[in-house]
């Protein structure tokens, strides 16, 4: 009994399968390593491939085992679906169908999903919770909101069952400062804080200081990797156990606004953030954060680590990791 894990060798993907090996599971990673990082799986067993590729997805769950896949490869960068959106249909939409058939293939039909809380598009009520209407407002998102339903299908077509995880926003590194998110390809705000704080970039472009929040900046709900790595654990107990298709908002449920971010950085680090006041920016919304309630109920999951344990961790390692794992 093994679990698949693709995009293993990504930022969520690794602190996952750390996350895995440290509770007894084997693993196997099918990764490109278009994006992914050798140096972050550890030694954990990894198949360069592609998902695309069905048969390749069979004969690796056939000759390991696999019984249950946790499903991260994607591309993420949500300018870049608006500009090439058929490599996100392509590679986050027919790659997840190309999967579920191959793994279906080798008769596997349980799978933790990536999705994101982006299939909410601007939430008109706050906290956010799973029956907000999906309202995708990138082709990134979209593709997320269409491999949830098109798991659903597959649930109905062929026993298929699957926890959508919808992420807030990841961060951080694990605590020992072993692995982290290498900044090179990073559009998120904590590693462009860092990058800034250290001289290796312009200072952070604040887009909007005045909006209706506290200090006029818009708001969101950051998970410290390691509880999000916990939550992908949890999620395949709760489908081995037999749990059915399910979607939860995996979020702290506490909002942190960009200077927020800032702030604990400088206090942190000891250090300036240098950084600049722009013009909002078009699509963002204003306050996002998760109810997390269902999947408290549902896996028993809650983050544990906060703000500056976040903050910390990601310090420390982009501190000492400034050509990130450097391969
Ligand atoms: N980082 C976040 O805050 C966040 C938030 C919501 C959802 N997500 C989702 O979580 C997942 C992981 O995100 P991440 O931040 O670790 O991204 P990442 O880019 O670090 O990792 C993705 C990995 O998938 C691999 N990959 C991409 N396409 C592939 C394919 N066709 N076949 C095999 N491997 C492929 C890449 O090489 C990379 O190693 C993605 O699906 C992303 O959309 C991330």
């Amino acid at each position: 009994m093994s679990v698949l894990v693709t995009g293993g060798a990504g930022y969520i993907g690794s602190h996952t399968v750390r996350a895995l090996r440290a509770t007894d599971h084997a693993v196997v990673v099918l990764d490109t390593m278009e994006l992914g990082h050798r140096a972050a799986l550890l030694g954990a067993e990894l198949v360069v491939g592609n998902i695309r590729d069905r048969a390749l997805v069979t004969d690796l769950c056939r000759s390991h085992g696999v019984t249950q896949i946790v499903h991260f490869a994607a591309y993420k960068n949500v300018g870049e679906s608006m500009e090439q959106p058929d490599r996100y249909w392509l590679n986050n939409v027919a790659g997840s169908v190309d999967l579920v058939e191959g793994a279906l293939a080798a008769g596997v039909k349980e799978i933790v999903f990536s999705s994101s809380c982006s299939v909410n598009g601007t939430p008109t009520t706050m906290p956010v919770t799973e029956d907000a209407p999906i309202s995708p407002e990138s082709v990134y998102a979209e593709t997320k909101a269409m491999v949830e339903r098109i798991l659903g299908w597959y649930g109905i077509t062929h026993g298929v069952r699957a926890a959508s995880l919808r992420y807030f926003n990841a961060a951080g590194a694990s605590t020992d400062g072993v692995i982290g998110e290498d900044w090179t390809h990073s559009q998120n705000l904590i590693p462009l804080v860092m990058k800034a704080t250290l001289g290796k970039r312009p200072p952070v472009r604040v887009f909007g200081s005045d909006y209706p929040t506290a200090d006029g900046t818009c708001v969101r709900d950051y998970i410290h990797i390691e509880d999000l790595a916990d939550a992908h654990v949890r999620a395949l107990r709760y489908l081995r156990d037999g749990g059915d298709t399910v979607s939860l908002n995996v979020g702290s449920g506490v909002g942190s606004s960009v200077l927020d971010i800032i702030h604990a950085t400088e206090r942190i680090s000891g250090q300036v953030v240098p950084y600049e006041v722009g013009p909002r920016r078009a699509g963002d919304p204003v306050v996002t954060y998760a109810d997390p309630t269902k999947v408290h109920t549902t896996l028993g999951w809650s983050a544990t680590r906060s703000l500056d344990e976040i903050i910390e961790s990601a310090w420390r390692w982009h501190s000492t990791h400034l050509d990130g794992f450097a391969d």
